[in-house]
């Protein structure tokens, strides 16, 4: 069987599945339950000054599929709303019940010297092994000169991080925002802090839909609304980016990555891994589907490593990085064309309005005897773009075949097309 444990950034934990700094982490009743479903470890709820924040109520809202399948959930909520005094004693308790398990301690406090030389020692004495500062949080925070007041100014990242660095002997992760133009400006910031590790994302600024019967956005705090941060699966493929911007940047080169963003899955999990992470850290699908959906993962994950002979993860962990590039290094002269296979193929007719009103037409429909449609591929006018296949419901009934085209690779750069290509 696969080995299933990591030592992230000098943090050992038995697998990579990770809570991530939020409600499922926000006290030790939530935390010793995760742990007994199986969580490899937890970021704890983020600590702050005292007093704690107080919190607004409502506070969610969710952004539905057809289905009333959520894709996304959006929040308004602050950092823990309890006392630095018992988070502190809570934490010490579990860490020695639990001393396996990878716990570490998510921490915001204002940008100032003083105020992380007198909580990092508090932090350390509990035996956590590690801890997380919270560059991200999108609402309420950064009114307050924190959060992602911080995470949107290199300076700072790279100030806080130092002090930390400075003032505690602990492993260092900086959680980065993404709600910022270009992730790897504040990844290299936190780098030349001293940051052990990044993870990423903390959620992006959003209001998921408007009550239009009262005119306000949700989720509603009596008749007014503010916008939240968003997470959950919808945010994926925006966090996978950001995490393979970092993977491959040259400064950045070998800053452990915990990948975080709308992780449900082990394949999930193993995506963000082939792009960078050593990590991962989950929120939102907890949130929906409860504590025991790591056992799912931790068994997809070891079954498919096993499946593919990788002993660790590290024996794959950023293997799709060198194969993610600039658009300019692709190979023009590639090309795939739709196949449709006619047995499987149930005459929905997607593919072909699909193909006929917004793409290539390419796709022809022929009327047949009884009524019914048959769409085939028009070879010399398919340009291999996806879209039958992405709006196809039968899933393998359209695939998309790579063409002998006879020419050799040549990539943008070298093409004579672009004014401004390298001659070979
Ligand atoms: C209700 C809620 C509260 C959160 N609170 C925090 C927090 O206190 N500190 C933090 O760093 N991130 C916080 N997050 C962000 C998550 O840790 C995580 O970065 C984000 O939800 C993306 O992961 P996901 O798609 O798996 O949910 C919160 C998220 C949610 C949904």
């Amino acid at each position: 069987m696969a080995d299933l444990s990591i030592v992230f950034a000098g943090i050992k934990a038995p697998n990579p599945f990770w809570l991530a700094s939020a409600p499922p982490t926000d006290k030790a009743y939530n935390v010793v339950r995760a742990f007994e479903a199986g969580w490899g470890g937890v970021v704890w709820k983020t600590l702050g000054e005292d007093p704690a924040a107080v919190n607004v109520s409502s506070r969610y809202s969710a952004h539905y599929g057809n289905n009333r399948e959520v894709l996304g959930i959006n929040n308004i909520e602050l950092i823990t709303d309890r006392s630095l005094e018992i988070n502190l004693r809570e934490i010490t308790q579990v860490k020695k019940d639990w001393p396996d398990r990878a716990l570490i301690v998510s921490l915001m406090v204002p940008c100032v010297e003083e105020s992380w030389k007198h909580i990092l020692p508090l932090v350390e004495a509990t035996g956590a092994d590690g801890i997380e500062l919270n560059f991200g949080c999108p609402h309420g925070m950064p009114e307050r000169g924190m959060g992602a007041a911080v995470g949107q100014v290199p300076e700072y990242v790279e100030q806080v991080t130092r002090w930390c660095k400075t003032y505690c002997s602990l492993p260092v992760i900086v959680k980065l925002t993404p709600n910022i133009t270009d992730i790897r400006v504040a990844a290299r910031a936190a780098h030349r802090g001293g940051a052990d590790a990044v993870s990423l994302i903390n959620t992006i600024n959003s209001i998921t839909s408007v009550d239009l019967e009262h005119m306000v956005a949700l989720p509603t705090v009596g008749s007014k609304s503010t916008h939240g941060g968003y997470c959950g699966s919808a945010v994926k493929p925006i966090a996978l980016n950001m995490v393979a911007e970092i993977a491959r940047d040259p400064e950045t080169q070998g800053l452990p990555i915990c990948g975080i963003g709308g992780i449900g899955s082990w394949r999930d999990a193993a995506e963000f891994m082939a792009l960078g992470s050593g990590a991962v850290q989950v929120c939102t699908a907890a949130m929906l589907h409860g504590f025991r959906i790591v056992e799912e993962m931790k068994d997809g994950l070891s079954r498919w490593m096993d499946s593919q002979g990788y002993a660790n993860i590290a024996e794959f962990s950023g293997r799709a990085v060198g194969n993610t590039t600039d658009w300019k290094y692709l190979d023009i002269n590639y090309q795939v064309i739709a196949k449709i296979d006619q047995e499987a193929c149930i005459g929905c007719g997607r593919c072909h309005i699909a193909c006929e009103d917004t793409s290539h037409q390419a796709i022809g429909s022929l009327k047949q005897a009884d009524g019914t449609h048959k769409y085939e591929v028009i070879d010399e006018e398919c340009v291999g773009c996806n879209l039958c296949q992405i709006t196809c419901p039968v899933a393998d009934c359209i695939e998309m075949v790579p063409m002998e085209t006879g020419k050799p690779f040549l990539d943008w750069n070298h093409d004579p097309r672009n004014p401004y290509h390298v001659a070979v």
